[in-house]
């Protein structure tokens, strides 16, 4: 658990609004806490919602300014169809349910991910979801459905393409920059990528914007990931000292804070969270 004091480290900022770490959770586990209990798994992802809720309700306590969720990853779609009904099923009583409770937290909810392929109901929810939480500033939330870091990348450069001469290529370092910005836009990069379940593996999840992320890995399955896990990831987080391919001392690079020396990434704005014991 966190200890009594006070924690001050240095993170990166995507804007004036939402400061605070960027955290990725991978949400895994949830067929076998069902299985565990005899319990159909469509129950896991059931426990798994109110997981979410416990996770979105703590995260400003623990200067989490932008969370962003792996709900329904587009490989989902090879899951047995009752499966994949009940999780949409699920995901569009969220939508419809959550944005009161999530208003008054000021929480910013945004899915992320193709929407091509979601029904128009579902659609039509989280255009609501996102319409009416859109003045949230204390927590930007984001929920990744049907969602492939592969596709995204790819669609970027094709975006980024359709902005380029046709005559010339584009330096690497045009191209590069105008990927990062299309897809670091809204959130910017990740600092710390959870993932529970046991398995140790990124499963297409925000691969540009995690990679300078710490990873950290838990046993614990995602309906069973509590407060004292988010906190527990965070406090581990906060000993790591990020390098960002530098070395700790290099001018322009560290800030060392509280005898540890936080790094910060190239090319971001530096800003100070407090990381504050309850
Ligand atoms: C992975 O566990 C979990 C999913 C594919 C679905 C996640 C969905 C939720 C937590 C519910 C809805 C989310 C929100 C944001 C309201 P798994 O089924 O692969 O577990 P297993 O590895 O034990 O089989």
């Amino acid at each position: 658990m966190q200890s009594k004091s006070t924690a001050t480290k240095s993170f990166t900022a995507q804007s004036e609004e939402h400061q605070g770490i960027h955290v990725a959770i991978i949400m895994d586990g949830n067929g076998r806490w069902a299985a565990r209990r005899g319990l159909p798994r469509l129950a896991g992802h059931r426990a798994g919602v109110a997981a979410v809720r416990r996770t979105v309700e703590h995260a400003p306590d623990l200067s989490i300014g932008r969370l962003t969720l792996y709900a329904f990853s587009s490989d989902n779609w090879r899951r047995p169809a009752d499966e994949v009904q009940g999780i949409f099923w699920l995901l569009r009583a969220y939508l419809r349910l959550e944005p009161d409770r999530l208003k008054q937290q000021g929480t910013r909810l945004e899915v992320i991910g193709r929407r091509d392929r979601l029904s128009k109901q579902l659609r039509h929810e989280i255009e609501r979801a996102e319409c009416a939480t859109s003045k949230g500033r204390n927590l930007h939330l984001r929920v990744a459905i049907d969602y492939s870091s592969r596709d995204a990348i790819t669609r970027a450069a094709v975006g980024a393409s359709r902005n380029l001469s046709r005559d010339r290529p584009p330096s690497e370092e045009l191209l590069g920059r105008m990927l990062a910005e299309t897809l670091t836009a809204e959130c910017g990069e990740v600092d710390l990528l959870i993932r529970t379940g046991g398995e140790k593996r990124l499963s297409d999840f925000l691969l540009w914007e995690s990679a300078y992320a710490e990873l950290h890995f838990t046993d614990r399955m995602w309906p069973d990931f509590d407060a004292a896990d988010l906190e527990a990831a965070l406090q581990e987080f906060s000993r790591r000292e990020r390098r960002f391919g530098g070395v700790p001392g290099a001018a322009g690079q560290s800030d060392a804070v509280d005898g540890g020396c936080a790094m910060i990434a190239p090319g971001s704005r530096p800003f100070k969270v407090k990381f504050s014991a309850k």
